[in-house]
């Protein structure tokens, strides 16, 4: 079915004219990204082939509950990730989304990644929703510090109060940070493209912005390895790989 400028709904398309022509015209976009985009630095997904959710349960690792209940065992698992994080780099499809960044006036990029990888590429303004691994926070006096250090002590502890230290990440059953969150979508409804690259849209309420964007008439671009809830719905669903198609599709055709 044809709809706005001639641009296809509800397909899956390897001819990415039409997601060009809607980035062309817009003059303010806003990008969602997942695990996906940093599968190919090799970064493990949490879900699909090869996804981290198939060998560890999220509720054993990534819960309150579970620091509550073995801190070190969280740690370990946090500090493993850690190992994996920094020896990898950026790839294509961070770069071009720091290169997009540069030449959209109007532009977010909100992802659910804690890796740092974005801000590694070259975006200035990240707002990332489910929070750093490279962040540490005291949970007994809330101070938040960067730590890069690999590996850990695995029970850290506050430089200032002496209380133990968390990730500072999302887990499940938290709320994310208000503002933060309020940013996104505000940076949602305000967009006149909507790309979302590389997250299954499983978890909210990251996969809510979606039907935001979308009851605020704001055209949606897919971009994934496989089709996803969210395929049904959006404007255009690109099926590839984010470090292939994202770099393809800011330059003019060919
Ligand atoms: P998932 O692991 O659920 O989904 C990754 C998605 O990326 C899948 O849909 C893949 O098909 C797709 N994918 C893989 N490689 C790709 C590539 N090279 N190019 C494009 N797409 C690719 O990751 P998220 O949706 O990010 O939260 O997961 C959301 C949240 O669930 C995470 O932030 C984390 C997790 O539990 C917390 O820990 C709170």
């Amino acid at each position: 079915m044809r709809d706005w400028h001639g641009v296809t709904r509800n397909e899956h398309c390897a001819d990415l004219e039409p997601a060009r022509l809607l980035l062309r015209q817009a003059r303010s976009v806003a990008v969602l990204t997942g695990a996906g985009i940093s599968a190919e630095s090799g970064v493990p997904t949490f879900r699909g082939a090869g996804g981290l959710w198939k060998q560890f349960r999220a509720e054993d690792l990534a819960t309150p509950q579970a620091f509550e209940r073995d801190p070190r065992a969280c740690w370990e698992w946090y500090d493993w990730r850690r190992g994996i994080l920094a020896k990898v780099r950026p790839n294509p499809g961070h770069y071009a989304l720091a290169d997009w960044e540069r030449r959209i006036p109007q532009f977010t990029l909100i992802t659910q990644n804690v890796d740092g990888l974005h801000a590694e590429a070259g975006n200035r303004s990240v707002l990332e929703i489910h929070g750093s691994i490279w962040i540490l926070r005291c949970i007994a006096c809330g101070r938040e510090w960067k730590d890069r250090t690999f590996p850990l002590d695995l029970l850290p502890r506050c430089g200032a109060c002496g209380g133990l230290a968390r990730p500072g990440v999302v887990w499940f059953g938290e709320n994310l940070n208000p503002e933060i969150w309020a940013a996104a979508e505000r940076a949602v409804r305000s967009a006149d493209v909507f790309l979302v690259v590389g997250t299954s849209a499983q978890v909210y309420p990251a996969a809510s912005l979606a039907p935001l964007a979308r009851s605020a008439g704001v055209r949606i671009v897919e971009l994934n390895l496989e089709p996803t809830p969210l395929s049904g719905f959006v404007d255009l669903a690109l099926a590839g790989r984010s470090g292939e198609i994202l770099p393809r599709l800011l330059l003019p055709s060919t």
